[in-house]
């Protein structure tokens, strides 16, 4: 069983939705599947969404990186892939992330001035780039639970927060206080 590391660069096809926190909803969407699917594949990684562009670093066994890119290569969500790293990789060096996500951030935008490079446009990374963007993406700390939140906000399920017991409760509370309030208030 051989492993491989794989990265890419790529424009996505959406027009990116205004979001004032948290995650635009196509990428959302994007990361609920790949954390999902690279989950089960045992496939770790990272993604990097902004200008419109996305760079994604995946690794782990050689035939579910294979699969899983040419799933990635034949979705519509994006296009003018360019494959920047393909290679054999002798032992795995990400943590456990299934997809990591990565907003524009201050490390970003500080490599893209360390680079000299006005925009985010990975397309054009030299193999130093790719590598740093790589580095940058495994010890970003950006907060996933809040990717996650949003994930699941992004694609309309609601969070069951109460159990449907708990809400009868709560209604039979309010009836038993609107009736208290009721038989209260004609005392008086
Ligand atoms: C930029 C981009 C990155 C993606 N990354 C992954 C990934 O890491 N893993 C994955 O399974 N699917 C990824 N996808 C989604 C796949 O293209 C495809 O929709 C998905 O694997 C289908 O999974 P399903 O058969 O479980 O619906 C990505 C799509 C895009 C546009």
């Amino acid at each position: 069983m051989s492993l491989m590391r794989l990265a890419y660069a790529s424009e996505a096809t959406f027009e990116a939705k205004p979001v004032e926190k948290g995650v635009e909803p196509h990428v959302a969407r994007i990361l609920m599947t790949s954390r999902k699917n690279n989950a089960k594949d045992q496939l770790v990684g990272g993604l990097y969404y902004g200008n419109n562009c996305f760079f994604q670093y995946l690794e782990g066994e050689e035939n579910a990186v294979r699969s899983t890119y040419d799933r990635i290569l034949k979705d519509d969500r994006h296009r003018n892939i360019v494959t920047l790293i393909e290679e054999p990789l002798g032992s795995r060096t990400f943590s456990n992330w299934s997809m990591k996500y990565v907003p524009l951030s201050r490390d970003v935008r500080k490599f893209l001035d360390e680079q000299g490079l006005e925009s985010f446009e990975p397309a054009s990374f030299t193999s130093d780039q790719c590598e740093k963007m790589i580095e940058l993406i495994r010890n970003s700390s950006h907060d996933q639970n809040m990717v996650n939140h949003h994930d699941r906000k992004s694609v309309g399920e609601t969070p069951q927060v109460l159990s449907s017991g708990m809400k009868m409760g709560l209604i039979a509370a309010g009836l038993v206080l609107v009736g208290a309030l009721v038989v209260g208030g004609s005392m008086l």
